[in-house]
């Protein structure tokens, strides 16, 4: 496979259908993401069967327009690559299925890309070749884990969230304070005017060493904050009040304080972890964080002090790849070719990660 490969990228694991083509893992020639949060809104979070559905309407447009951006056309194409894991089965089974249809009929390599992973070489799109060894954070609505990344295709898992997600907090500290879905981009928009220091929420670190996180005392206490201490347990619980009552400048001190508190964990926990690197004889060259958290104006701008401090490059990816994207496929996949990880027609959707 040449340095120049053309790879057309496809993705649908939750509720994004994206297409991207790539020029030599790094040059994204174009990248469509068709969102689907106008379907989910109304329920306040992402509803599989109808995700699946959507992503069957959409997968061959968003095909269309990326190779129409690209002015490539399909002969162009050195190999397709998937998105195959993780994620929504019924969801990423449309991807995978069109990804084979095209492989086959083309009679072009097909690979099958992990979407964890992916999220941590976005990086890298339009941009520098990210150094190794690098200390990678994924925080996504799915995902919040710590990997020691050696290249661009091999990773060791490092510690991750024992319970709730970054992005799944960010989401339902929003659905508490009744701000709307995606949750993530308002917290972030509405932190911005608010006092980070005016409501005192819990940091849990879990043991001294520990690299995995915890979010879901986070969240319980936001909730008890805004909602006050419920009567009865679990979904027959009730409570006194609720985020009616507060005012924008209440809603804005709430996720202030809320953005810093998950701030301060993820801080503390790449300094553990670059510390624990150190130790093992192999100290992080960079910082390379991914997934649609990376988009968080607070979380960039604390890591990027943290790397200054550090004297470590801080790799973020550009905004447009932070959140599901396929141009993410299309790059890791051009990788994945030149050390011959390749996929055949058996190629499954997976639910969980491979790391
Ligand atoms: O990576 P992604 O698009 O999907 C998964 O792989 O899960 O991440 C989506 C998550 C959602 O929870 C969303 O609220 C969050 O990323 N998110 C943000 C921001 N933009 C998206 N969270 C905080 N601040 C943001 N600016
Ligand atoms: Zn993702």
């Amino acid at each position: 496979m040449s340095d120049s490969s053309v790879i057309l990228g496809l993705e649908s694991s939750c509720d994004e259908t994206a297409a991207s083509i790539v020029r030599g893992g790094r040059e994204v020639l174009s990248s469509v993401v068709a969102s689907q949060h106008d379907l989910h809104a109304k329920f306040g979070g992402v509803v599989p069967e109808i995700a699946s559905r959507a992503h069957i309407e959409r997968v061959l447009p968003a095909i269309n327009e990326a190779l129409a951006d690209a002015d490539v056309a399909l002969d162009d194409l050195n190999a397709i690559a998937v998105g195959n894991r993780p994620g929504l089965i019924g969801a990423l089974l449309v991807a995978v299925s069109a990804a084979k249809a095209l492989s086959w009929s083309l009679g072009k390599p097909l690979v099958g890309v992990d979407h964890v992973r992916a999220h941590l070489y976005a990086a890298a799109l339009d941009a520098e070749s990210i150094e190794y060894p690098a200390l990678g954070l994924v925080v996504s609505g799915g995902h919040t884990s710590l990997y020691k990344v050696t290249s661009p295709t091999e990773m060791t898992l490092l510690g991750r969230t024992i319970d709730d997600a970054v992005g799944e907090a960010y989401d339902k500290t929003a659905a508490i304070l009744e701000l709307g879905f995606p949750g993530g981009p308002i917290v972030d928009r509405l932190a911005q005017q608010g006092d980070a220091d005016s409501v005192k929420l819990p940091r849990t670190l879990l043991d001294r060493d520990s690299l995995d996180f915890s979010f879901s005392g986070l969240k319980t206490a936001v909730l008890y904050h805004v909602r006050g201490q419920p009567q009865g347990r679990g979904r027959s619980a009730t409570f006194a009040r609720d985020a009616s009552i507060l005012s924008e400048s209440d809603k804005a001190n709430v996720t202030a304080s809320f953005q810093r508190a998950v701030c301060d964990v993820l801080v503390t926990k790449l300094e553990r972890a670059l510390d624990r690197m150190v130790k093992s004889g192999e100290p992080a060259k960079s910082i390379v964080i991914g997934g649609g958290v990376s988009a968080n104006s607070a979380v960039r701008t604390r890591v990027t002090e943290l790397g200054e401090a550090r004297n470590l490059a801080v790799r973020l990816p550009p905004m447009a790849y932070c959140v599901d994207n396929a141009a993410m496929i299309a790059g890791l996949a051009h990788h994945q070719l030149l050390v011959g990880d390749t996929a055949d027609l058996t190629l499954e959707a997976a639910a969980t990660t491979r790391v």
